[in-house]
């Protein structure tokens, strides 16, 4: 392992005023937000999608790093560049999505562990090869009465750390994604409580493994309270629970927090990222910015709906997306 390359890349990717741009969404993903909208849930419509996205005119100005997907780090555009050199031409650096998605925990109904441990180090080979400097691997945790339990935070962190440090062999810098889910009707405290505990572990299981802390990136969900609480917080409230519990649990060796957007509309996660720089800018020990996927494409996509004459449009609904949050986080470093 090279520590100085990766230590290189992690603080690329945290360059002050940018953020990375998650759009590795699965087939099964990607089409199912195409259906939603009516657009053909086939290869050309997602590789016309994701052709727009990495085109967009000036995206290098506030996006450091795009993270890709299997089918996408192998596409071109229709004039047959492939897509990993336009990023690289745009000053973006490549990555791409290596976990296998999440399964159901055996023993633990309604939880899921991320598979895709089995080969994944020809496969990092194979994508380090084809110019890709960092990884991503999800886990999912839910809220509920009795969920998550030590056995799912354990299974999940456990995956997170040995991917990790399979990434680092490779020469990747792997960004580690424990994501606690929105969904449910639980209060600010009860995700806040349940974070901290998956971080908690998670930074335990990185260390068990050997994880130079360096050469990461954290990418966390924000603390919220669950879609269907009926108190929901202040944007105040948000981004004090979230720091709070970073501050508890990210080491200060960690270079930067990227955070996922996790079904927030794109205005509250740009509004609670900019809420969290304005509160503590100056006095948290890593950066922190953006990795949102549906915060930052979502309007796009809309606007998009598979029409090639929606493209200007829709690229341009991008760039505000990714303008507005880099703002958001320019904000905390000149105050
Ligand atoms: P969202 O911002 O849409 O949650 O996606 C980020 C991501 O990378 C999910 O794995």
């Amino acid at each position: 392992m090279n520590l100085n390359t990766l230590t290189t890349t992690a603080q690329a990717l945290m360059a002050p005023g940018k953020g990375l741009l998650a759009m590795d969404e699965s087939t099964g993903t990607c089409n199912a937000r195409f259906a939603a909208l009516g657009i053909p849930e086939t290869v050309e419509a997602r590789r016309a999608y994701r052709e727009l996205l990495v085109t967009t005119p000036g995206l290098g100005a506030g996006i450091s790093g795009a993270i890709l997907f299997d089918e996408t780090i192998r596409q071109r555009t229709a004039a047959g560049v492939l897509f990993m050199e336009i990023l690289q031409q745009a000053g973006i650096i490549p990555g791409i999505k290596v976990d296998l998605g999440a399964h159901e925990l055996a023993g633990f109904p309604g939880e899921q562990v991320t598979e895709g441990l089995d080969g994944l180090r020809p496969r990092l080979a194979e994508y380090a090869a084809l110019g890709a400097r960092f990884a991503k691997w999800r886990a999912v945790l839910t809220i509920g009465h009795d969920r998550p339990s030590r056995a799912g935070i354990a299974a999940n962190a456990h995956a997170l750390a040995r991917y990790a440090a399979l990434c680092q062999a490779a020469g990747l810098v792997p960004i580690v994604e424990p994501e606690v889910l929105l969904t449910g009707p639980h209060a600010l405290a009860r995700c806040a409580a349940v974070t901290e505990d998956v971080l908690h572990e998670v930074f335990a299981q990185l260390r068990t493994q050997g994880v130079a802390l360096e050469g990461i990136l954290l990418k966390p969900s924000m603390v919220l309270a669950g879609a269907d609480c009926p108190k929901q917080p202040t944007t105040a409230q948000v981004a004090d629970a979230t720091v709070a519990c970073l501050l508890r649990t990210v080491p200060a060796a960690v270079p930067g927090v990227a955070f996922l957007s996790g079904g927030q509309s794109p205005e509250q996660a740009t509004r609670h990222l900019a809420a969290m720089h304005r509160r503590f800018a100056g006095r948290l020990p890593w950066s922190l910015t953006f990795s949102f996927g549906r915060a930052l494409q979502q309007p796009a996509l809309e606007i998009w709906g598979g029409a090639a004459a929606n493209v200007p449009a829709a690229q341009q609904a991008l760039l505000e997306r990714v303008r507005s949050n880099a703002a958001a986080v320019i904000e905390a470093r000149v105050s």
